[in-house]
């Protein structure tokens, strides 16, 4: 599975983390930036990351910013994404298996890493449910 990774400088310290993890889990990983700690826009980097998983380009996506409030609004622009913001296990699991979320958004300036990074293994080990939550899905992708 290919995962695409996208920060603004907020969130880019927890993307790397999140990024040496994936890489030692096997997964392949697609860095759409932000690569350093300059300050950049977070709509740019929610888009690029929404758009690498609505093409197929890549299967899951994680977006980091300060809160993953920003970033997250921007990767829902991009038709067919369904991102979260996440804070919690219990959201991390909940948002697979009900809304079959495609991208998770997470706060650099919210979450302790290794919590952040908890958060994540929940989110892609979690099966999504189907059934009346399907139905639900596609009404979401309609929109
Ligand atoms: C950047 O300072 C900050 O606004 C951004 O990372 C994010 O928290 C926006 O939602």
């Amino acid at each position: 599975m290919k995962i695409a990774l996208a920060s603004d400088h907020g969130g880019f310290a927890l993307k790397e983390a999140i990024k040496a993890h994936l890489n030692e889990k096997g997964y392949e990983i697609l860095d759409l930036g932000t690569h350093s700690e300059e300050s950049v826009d977070y709509p740019q980097y929610g888009k690029a990351c929404g758009e690498a998983v609505a093409s197929g380009e890549a299967q899951r996506g994680i977006v980091c910013c300060g809160t993953g409030i920003g970033i997250s609004i921007a990767a829902n622009k991009v038709k067919g994404v369904r991102a979260a913001v996440i804070t919690n296990e219990f959201m991390a699991e909940m948002t697979k298996r009900h809304n079959d979320a495609n991208i998770i958004a997470l706060g650099g300036r919210v979450l302790e890493t290794a919590y952040a990074i908890k958060l994540v293994d929940i989110w892609l080990e979690t099966e999504f449910e189907g059934g009346r939550h399907q139905r639900r899905v596609d009404m979401l992708d309609e929109m």
